[in-house]
């Protein structure tokens, strides 16, 4: 078996694959205006998304994650699912939603093979999801949490974008409703995106503020296994949930890095940030390209910088989350 690696050697476990552009919520720090389609993409395809993450397989890649815009609004979203558990090697499916269908379709995910589930949940008060989101389904997204525990899911990961003045004061509300949950909550720092800039000011906050208040409280940091996402994973005797922190803009964060991003018009981006993406749909069209495309995988991969420029406000193309995934 072959392994990704560049020149920094750091190992590629963690593919995050985009399959839509396409989101039905309007987060302020994302798609405050809503989701604009963009000229007429087409999105990759069921055979496209199939032959990529065969290559990804065969260069070592032994996790996806499925993300967007909302993958879910995929109507073929179960059968990607299934596609990609036909391949043994691909160990874990993950996905990162909005919540929005969990509660309709997650036990069909499950069958079909998806094994983690990631949920993005700003805030614990009804009134507030909705002015953050645009959307007034706080109810809909909970039930759709529980209906995950019910079809199975041992854990259920929940996403808050930590912000200034909005959700930072809410600390113990969110450890209260975790106490009894084997929910994994992540305070992910708000990123300065290219469209995001003036929401950026007004709202990053630093998460090693939540940080100090945990290490106060008791809590502890765990070790990480080498596909693991970059969350800090803190635990607590008296909690079933555990809460993690995405820093992206502490010192070191991208030497841990373990993941590629293929966008959903099939763009190879080395980081979330900073370059313009290798595209490899022109050899996603039939099987006999299979090795040409992993040539290009790995060979781009040599390019890879060793950390994002976001210290110094450069947020390369990203407009804003939807378009490469969170
Ligand atoms: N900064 C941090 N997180 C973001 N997300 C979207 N845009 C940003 C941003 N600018 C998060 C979403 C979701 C995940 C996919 O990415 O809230 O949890
Ligand atoms: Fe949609 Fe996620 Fe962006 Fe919110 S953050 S608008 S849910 S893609």
């Amino acid at each position: 078996m072959q392994q990704l690696v560049d020149a920094f050697s750091r190992k590629f476990f963690y593919l995050r694959l985009s399959i839509t552009d396409v989101c039905n919520f309007r987060c302020t720090y994302c798609l405050p205006n809503g989701y604009k389609p963009n000229g007429h993409k087409s999105f990759l395809s069921l055979d496209e998304i199939s032959r990529l993450t065969q290559s990804f397989a065969a260069l070592g890649t032994e996790k996806i994650r499925l993300t967007g815009g909302e993958p879910t609004m995929r109507r073929d979203f179960t059968d990607i699912i299934a596609t990609i558990k036909d391949n043994a090697s691909i160990k874990k499916i993950a996905v990162t939603t909005n919540g929005y269908r969990l509660s309709r379709d997650v036990a069909q995910w499950r069958a079909a093979g998806l094994s983690a589930i990631n949920v993005s949940v700003d805030s614990l008060d009804p009134r507030q999801f909705h002015a953050i989101t645009g959307q007034d389904k706080f109810s809909q997204v909970m039930e759709g949490i529980d209906a995950a525990f019910t079809a199975g899911f041992e854990k259920v990961k929940v996403n808050v974008v930590l912000m200034r003045n909005v959700n930072d004061k809410n600390l113990p509300d969110f450890l209260n409703w975790i106490k009894d949950r084997p929910i994994q909550l992540r305070f992910i720092e708000l990123m300065e995106t290219g469209d995001g800039s003036d929401i950026f000011n007004r709202f990053h906050l630093s998460g090693d503020v939540i940080r100090q208040r945990l290490l106060n409280e008791g809590w502890l940091h765990i070790p990480r296994a080498r596909s693991d996402g970059p969350a800090q994973v803190f635990t607590h005797p008296d909690y079933q949930g555990e809460i993690g922190l995405i820093m992206p803009y502490e010192k070191d964060f991208c030497v841990t890095c373990n993941r590629l991003r293929v966008s959903a018009i099939g763009n190879l981006h080395l980081c979330l940030f900073g370059e313009n993406g290798i595209p490899l749909r022109d050899l996603l069209a039939d099987d006999s390209q299979q090795e040409a495309l992993q040539q290009r995988i790995q060979g781009g991969l040599l390019h890879k910088r060793e950390t994002h420029f976001l210290h110094q406000g450069d947020s390369g193309i990203t407009p804003n989350l939807s378009v490469i995934g969170g």
